[in-house]
Formats: structure tokens, sequence, C-alpha cells
């Protein structure tokens, strides 16, 4: 799908659809009154006869009846003002891109008006690509249901902002690409082929690589991965790019950003079996992987004066003659002695031994991207990723990237009260307790194996995959949540020459200028 800034006056488009966003409650933007006016007034006229009330998701295609070259109006709601953040105007362009595909439309054309601001523009490019998202369909001679749209033309954003939508198509497209990952039946994205799609982005942008197997592994001493793995006769990856960008500066020194991600390609539970309702949905335990992979992509194509390191801790829990039991004990790679209570709690495992590989290659700033708890869809729900962190500075800047990028976070707590429930009575660490508190004592397992570095877990369980069907202003599926996030904290962390550490707040996001 093509994108493109136009100035051109909207009336006089050659496009199939031509829409125009609404708020509930308020009048037709100034924008849209001229074609008002060519339509004899029926679009006021739908709007301030409620007829069509603008709600979120709302959309209402009206004949031109060749009034104007559009051949169509389309209507599209925002819902309620004071609603409107960035994932809900992503939200509303899905929608209404979902729509005109179902349609037919191949050219449609946007006209952003009042009260949509001018620095909307990158919510609607990525809202669009979001909804051009179609699963890979597996069934033989089934027509999809909803086309292609060859060309978006976006109207009233102000000229010369090319570079922006460039850089927000990039954004959606790799958001895409993890949901497709997500979505990848896990007889086929075993940790060997996540292995593979890693190398096949180092090649397409010259990254440094590493894959280290069950040798490697054995001999590097990452024991917790490879006691997740013993079970399944896939073997685990531990999987490491790195972007190489802070050479680019003067002091060829800055932070090292270590993106890690879970990916265990099918979480069976292990001998700690999970119940076949839960299980169905566990191809998609890694999402952090995926979101982790897309992610570094665009990091490494837009050349981010930034290290950045990718490390994913890949295996397949499953229950088997050689898998690990409750009551193991195993030691990490970086020495704490950890006893398998629950072969369940596998996630926080693999992550800890992928932190310690993370600071062994010189990361200074660490966040973690992991379908780590149900708990999660308790405490929040779908509509965010769950987190917890060690360090406010960082949090801050990751809290930032999270709203620039539309891609929802909400912090939790860590309570030195809770540290005592991570005890075991026989190894340093146990890796799970029964009862409260499941996604904070998740992130304050793996805290343990930050080394005391700025550190950050977005646990993505409940907002990788929407499987509340009632729930529809929430991408249903895989939303690919996260892969954004990365991106954005890596432009917000890229140091320029008069930086001071962290950015001041105010401070716009620079994807613009690339
Ligand atoms: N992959 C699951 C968490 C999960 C649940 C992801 C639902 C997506 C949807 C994770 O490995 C897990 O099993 N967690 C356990 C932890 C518990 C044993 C401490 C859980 O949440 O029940
Ligand atoms: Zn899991
Ligand atoms: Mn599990």
């Amino acid at each position: 799908m093509k994108i493109s800034l136009v100035s051109a006056d909207p009336a006089g488009l050659n496009v199939d659809a031509l829409a125009i966003p609404v708020v509930t409650g308020q009048k037709l933007g100034a924008a849209a009154l001229d074609l008002d006016a060519a339509m004899g007034g029926v679009l006021s006229e739908m709007v301030v006869n409620a007829e069509f009330r603008a709600r979120i998701h709302e959309v209402l295609p009206i004949p031109a009846q060749g009034k104007i070259a559009p051949r169509r109006v389309i209507l599209y709601g925002l819902g309620a003002l004071h609603d409107l953040d960035g994932q809900r105007l992503r939200s509303a362009h899905h929608e209404l891109v979902r729509a005109s595909r179902t349609w037919g439309y191949k050219r449609l054309a946007i006209l952003r008006t009042e009260p949509l601001g001018t620095d909307t523009l990158k919510a609607v490019v990525e809202g669009c690509v979001l909804g051009t998202f179609e699963r890979r369909s597996r069934q033989t001679g089934a027509e999809p249901e909803r086309r292609e749209i060859d060309e978006v033309l976006i109207a009233g954003f102000g000229a010369g902002r090319e570079r922006e939508v460039i850089a927000a198509q990039e954004n959606g497209e790799a958001t895409n690409r993890a949901r497709e990952w997500q979505n990848a039946p896990p007889n086929e994205l075993t940790p060997d082929a996540l292995a593979q799609e890693a190398t096949r982005i180092a090649q397409r942008h010259n990254l440094e690589i590493e894959v280290l197997g069950p040798k490697e592994l054995k001999s590097g001493g990452y024991n917790l991965l490879l006691g997740v793995g013993e079970g399944s006769a896939k073997p685990p990856r531990l999987i490491r790019l790195r972007h190489h960008g802070n050479h680019q500066l003067e002091t060829h020194d800055g932070p090292i950003l270590a993106l890690i991600g879970k990916g265990i390609t099918f979480d069976t539970g292990g001998i700690s079996l999970k119940n076949p309702e839960h299980m169905s949905q566990m191809k998609g335990d890694m999402a952090g992987a995926a979101a982790v992979l897309s992610a570094i992509e665009v990091i490494a194509s837009r050349k981010l004066p930034l290290d950045v390191i990718a490390v994913i801790a890949a295996a397949e829990n499953m229950p088997g003659p050689a898998a690990q039991r409750p009551g193991d004990v195993l030691v990490s790679a970086d020495g704490k002695t950890v006893e398998i209570v629950n072969t369940d709690a596998e996630g926080r495992l693999v992550l800890a031994d992928a932190l310690t590989h993370a600071l062994r290659n010189g990361a200074t700033h660490l966040i973690d991207l992991a379908t780590l708890t149900g708990a999660a869809t308790v405490a929040i729900g779908h509509a965010a990723s769950a987190a917890v962190s060690n360090d406010d500075e960082f949090w801050s800047v990751v809290d930032r990237a999270s709203r620039e990028a539309g891609d929802r976070v909400w912090r939790l707590p860590i309570y030195a009260d809770y540290r005592i429930l991570l005890r075991s009575q026989i190894a340093d660490l146990r890796n799970s307790e029964y009862g409260e508190a499941g996604t904070i004592m998740g992130g304050m397992f793996i805290a343990e194996f930050a080394g005391g570095k700025p550190w950050a877990h977005i646990d993505i369980a409940a907002s990788s995959w929407n499987t509340n069907t009632e729930l529809t202003t929430v991408l249903r599926g895989p939303s690919g949540a996260g892969t954004r996030l990365c991106i954005e904290l890596a432009e917000l962390m890229t140091p320029r020459p008069t930086d001071s550490w962290p950015p001041p707040v105010s401070e716009r996001t620079r994807a613009a200028g690339r």
C-alpha cells in the first residue's frame, strides 16, 4: 500500500472514497465545510441530525453522486475527544482501512480536519498500515474477505513531511511482521526457525549475529534456558543480534540498549502441564521475540547512532522423558541457584539467562518483553502491557516512548516486602510462588538478573493477543505489542551532540527528521 501526502483540493481527488474524521458531539471540521457545501449539506446533516454519532469505529459511506471527484465520502468516528489517545487514534484508522477494504476501495483519501491536530500524522499512518494486516491463510482455495488498498492519499497535514510518513509506515509494517510471527504455527516457527529469521535480518542489514545451541549454552552456563528446552526434541537457541551505531558518535561511546525477547515457540507448561483451554493460545508465547526482532530490523535500517543488542531466548516448553521437574535445582548463567517449583513459570527462567547474556555483551540499559503471566490479564486486561522497572529515570523514557508510539504500558510497583516470596528453602531463588501479585513477582524474579543496570520488564501476555471479542477498540488477535515501543525507545535514547541524558521530557520524537 502506497501512502502519499497531497496538498491538492480534496474535492478534486480521483479516489474511490474521501474520509473525514469526526469527534462525538462536535460539528464537522472547518476543512470539510467546502466539501459539505459541494455535496448540498448532506455531510453536516448526518452529523447534526445524529444519524452519524462519530462513535469510535463508526464508518458511514455516502455516495457523492458526481458532485465532487471522489466517488464516496466516508464519515468516520473518533469517539469522544477526551478519550482520544494515540492507541485509540490508531484503532479508528485501523477500522477505516478495514471497512474500505471490505468495500473494495482501491484508492482512499483522508482529509485531516479539526479536531485532529497536525501532530497526529504518525498515528494516522500507523493506524492505516495496521489495518492492512491479513493473517496468512492456509485454507486451500479460500477467497479473501477483504481486498487490498493500492494507495492512501493524506491531505491537510502540511508539506514536507514525507520522511515522517515513511518512518510511520515502517513502524506499522514492523508491527504487522511481529503479528505474523505470532500467528505462525508452532510446528513451523521452532526455536531454530526463529534463529533463521534472525539470520535473515542480520544478512539484510549487515548486523552482527550469534546463535548459541545446546553445546555453546552448556559451556556458557546457560542452564536455565537449557532446562526449559530439555523436554523438547527441538533444541533451544540463544540468539543475539547487534546493531553498531555508537561509532557514528564523536566519542564512540554511548548507551548500549538491549532488547530482550521471550521466545517460547510453544508453552505446554512442561511437566506442570497446562489445561487444554489455556494451551491453544500458547503458540503466541514468542510474542516478545517477535517484537524485538521486528524492532531491531527498523532500528538497523535507520542506522541509528546507538548500539542496540537484541537477545532472544528461544525454546519449546514440553513435557518429555528428559524434561525438567518441579523440585529440580539449576545454576543460572550468573551463578545463582534456582529451584524449579513450577515448570510452567518458564519465561522468567529463560529471560534470566538472556539478561546475563546481554550484560556479558556490554548492555548498559535493558528492556525485556515477555508473555510472562496470565495475571497481567487480571491486573490490567488486554488494552495495555503491564510493566515493572528498577529505575525511575529509565522508566520515564520508556513511558514517553510508549505514549509517542501509541503502544500502551502501565507500570506496577516493586515492593521489597515481596522479595521474601522469591526465596527457596534449598536454593537462592524459586521460580514461582502460589498466590498474589503474579505479574509483579514474575518481574521481580527477572530483576535479580539485571546486574543493577537500568531495566524495564514489559509483560505482554495480555496486550499481545486480545481474546476478548467484546473489546472491539483493542486489536483482536495478535497485536505486535512492544514493537513500536522498542523502536521509539531506541529513537529516544539516541544521543545527539548537545544531548544530556535523559533527554528533556518536553522534546518530541525525532522520527520525523529521518
Ligand atoms: N506463557 C505463560 C503466560 C501466558 C498466559 C501468556 C496466558 C499468554 C496468555 C507463562 O509461561 C505461564 O505459564 N505463566 C504462569 C506463571 C505461574 C506458573 C507462576 C501463569 O501465568 O499461570
Ligand atoms: Zn510461557
Ligand atoms: Mn508457562
